[in-house]
């Protein structure tokens, strides 16, 4: 592991365009359950159809709400954790170096923003934010928890998560900042993601194709293992800050 972490620690000094995509392996250790673990993922409680379709939300959005609201004040109770916030360390040195750095998320935690990360892309959306079924006018910073179930906006009407459940797309703006900043970089890092969800597990795909090396962080094998130039195995919060202390040293 060490040889390895110095190769990408080599490879990081020497990017001039860095990408990140995380999933909720790197919020993981912020004791937010990922959706596919074994034994404390969130899909192993709760059935994803009930909770996060637009169809459930139509059929139950009492239910849908209530377990949103649970969620957002689960990730408001989390702290960012050794990962979030070397990631946060590297967008710094990268950019103070002249270098782009692009950091891709599936999580809607926002704990990337509370460790300083700046200008995230947030693919699937974030669960502090709601917006209007009818006009899509968007809410942040809602009192915790809601008052009503499902809340409804000051205008009366209802409110939705702001995050893309099953069978929609994803934020338009956010995708073509994936691909475009997937195509061009020299350095592109899948970090605590099962890599199972498109489009955001094809990403390394375009960056490979655009003539990138490829990392993987994660603590167990995923279908892009085989696929990247360095495989580093363990828990995000404790490879990545080795990673960026022995980059930016
Ligand atoms: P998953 O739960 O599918 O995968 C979590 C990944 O993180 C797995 O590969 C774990 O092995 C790994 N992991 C767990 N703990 C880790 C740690 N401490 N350090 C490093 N890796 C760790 O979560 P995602 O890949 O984020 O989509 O799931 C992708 C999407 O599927 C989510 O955004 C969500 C879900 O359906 C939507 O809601 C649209």
């Amino acid at each position: 592991m060490e040889r390895a972490i110095q190769g990408v620690a080599e490879a990081l000094r020497d990017a001039r365009s860095v990408v990140i995509v995380t999933g909720a392996g790197v919020s993981a250790e912020s004791r937010i359950p990922t959706f596919r673990d074994a034994m404390e993922g969130l899909w192993k409680s709760f059935d994803p159809m009930k909770l996060a379709t637009p169809e459930a939300f139509e059929a139950d959005p009492e239910t849908v709400s209530r377990w949103y609201d649970f969620r957002r004040a689960k990730c408001l109770e989390a702290i960012p954790n050794g990962g979030h916030v070397a990631l946060a360390r590297m967008q710094r040195e990268i950019e103070s170096r002249g270098g782009s750095f692009t950091l891709l998320t599936q999580n809607v935690d926002r704990l990337h923003q509370r460790a300083g990360s700046r200008d995230v892309v947030e693919l699937h959306g974030s669960i502090m934010v709601w917006r209007c079924v009818e006009t899509g006018r968007r809410y942040e910073d809602l009192p915790v928890p809601f008052e009503e179930f499902p809340p409804r906006s000051p205008e009366d009407t209802l409110l939705r998560p702001d995050v893309v459940w099953f069978g929609e797309a994803l934020p338009e703006a956010a995708l073509e900042r994936a691909f475009e900043a997937s195509s061009a970089c020299d350095l592109f890092f899948s970090v605590g993601t099962s890599a199972v969800v498109y489009p955001a597990a094809g990403f390394v795909d375009v960056a490979r194709q655009g003539g990138a090396q490829a990392v993987e962080v994660n603590r167990d094998e995923t279908p892009i293992s085989d696929a990247v130039d360095w495989s580093l195995r363990g828990a995000s919060g404790e490879i990545l800050p080795r990673l960026v202390a022995e980059a930016f040293r």
